[in-house]
């Protein structure tokens, strides 16, 4: 690739195709960054440093490109709380979806229906509606597919994620443990630089033109697999079976073990590692250092503590191994569960809820502010053409 001063800044070789575009520079991201060594940037600063503002605080910061004052923020939370309700007619249809299917495949469902009812064809105005409704969709879908009784009627006035925690019934929740964590939760997965695959997917379907609610969509589509999205499931699915193997109170020497039989029997080791990050995952330390200080003995969260402790020395023995490192979804099931959300098969649609919001805003970039408004072109990757008797050589 040659820049328009002619400078290369990424040489692509044979040994590069069939690598998923690792790292190919394919287009500028205005929102966040990922240093493989640093972490995750919001607008240039450190995610760890935002854990502890309102996902508000944090919405404002992306979408403005820059850090609010106190009645900005009131202004923003104004907006997005006159935006925030569903009509009626969407939550009706989400409530007749088959109850059968994963709730990622009724999250996205439930975002082509309001796109139907409430879809404007106007990203911009789209965005900020998405970003504002998503809390009740979410809430629409997690309570219909659970069967936790009705939606309680959106109250925005009571901020974005208390909101979101009003109208979900979770059974016995304490509603205000319940709605710091989901903040937190909230505020750490809102972006990850341009490349991750649903933001990717995202883009390239919004560059066909197709609007706001197809391409959140078909990212949201994207992050349902177990790569990527639904790898926080399968995490806490992971640390519960080790817990039930070893026990609560296990020892290091017990877990390594383990570990070490699961990757002799070629079994999988969940959430350790990253396409980019080559560090732990600082999303990941802020949830280690709130499970510490607010649930240090739930039986999960010590299971964490040694999965923490030993994971990254027995990977790390392996030299093919980049990242030995615990990734976000390490943790992020555990703390959600000690603070009174067991529910992993919603911990992706969760995921969902808060990455709308940065592939929502990049999507807008794309469309209407790149290359001076023209907006970038439809995505069109080249192929090079193998015959398929050439395929096993
Ligand atoms: C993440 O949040 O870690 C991602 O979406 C995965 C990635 O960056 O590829």
């Amino acid at each position: 690739m040659t820049s328009a001063s002619g400078d290369v800044i990424f040489a692509i070789t044979k040994e590069h195709l069939e690598t998923g575009m690792r790292g190919f520079p394919v287009g500028y991201c205005t929102t966040s960054f990922v240093e493989p060594v640093k972490g995750l940037f919001y607008m240039g600063q450190p995610v760890d440093q935002l854990a502890s503002s309102t996902p508000e605080e944090v919405i404002y910061l992306l979408y403005h490109g820059q850090k609010g004052t106190p009645e900005q923020i009131q202004r923003f939370s104004k907006e997005l709380q006159k935006r925030a309700k569903c009509s009626p007619e969407v939550i009706k249809q989400i409530q007749l979806l088959p109850r059968k299917g994963h709730p990622m495949e009724l999250f996205c469902c439930a975002l082509l229906i309001c796109g139907m009812f409430e879809g404007k064809n106007d990203y911009r105005e789209d965005c900020l509606n998405l970003i504002a409704k998503i809390p009740e969709i979410v809430a629409a879908v997690i309570n219909y597919h659970a069967g936790w009784n009705s939606l309680k009627p959106s109250k925005p006035e009571l901020g974005y994620m208390e909101n979101f925690t009003h109208m979900l019934n979770v059974p016995g929740g304490d509603n205000e443990e319940l709605t710091k964590v989901f903040k937190l939760f909230n505020v750490l997965h809102f972006d990850h630089g341009g490349g991750n695959l649903s933001t990717f997917v995202g883009k390239a379907v919004a560059s066909g033109l197709e609007d706001m609610y197809g391409s959140i969509t078909a990212a949201m589509c994207a992050l349902a697999g177990p790569r990527h999205g639904k790898a926080n499931q399968d995490c806490l699915e992971f640390v519960q079976g080790i817990l039930k193997e070893v026990g609560e109170n296990a020892t290091a020497e017990q877990v390594e073990k383990l570990l070490r039989s699961r990757l002799a029997s070629n079994q999988l080791i969940f959430g350790f590692g990253h396409a980019v990050l080559r560090i732990e995952d600082p999303r990941a330390a802020v949830l280690y250092a709130t499970a510490d200080a607010q649930f240090a003995n739930h039986p999960l969260v010590k299971i964490t503590r040694l999965l923490r402790q030993v994971g990254p020395k027995v990977l790390g023995e392996n030299p093919k191994i980049s990242n030995p490192y615990p990734n976000v979804d390490a943790i992020s099931g555990t703390v959600l569960t000690a603070a009174g959300f067991p529910y992993p098969d919603y911990y992706t649609v969760l995921f969902g809820l808060s990455r709308v919001v940065g592939i929502a805003i990049q999507i807008v970039y794309e469309r209407c502010e790149a290359r001076e408004g023209k907006g970038t072109p439809i995505v069109r990757p080249k192929y090079l053409f193998k015959p398929r008797e050439d395929i096993a050589k």
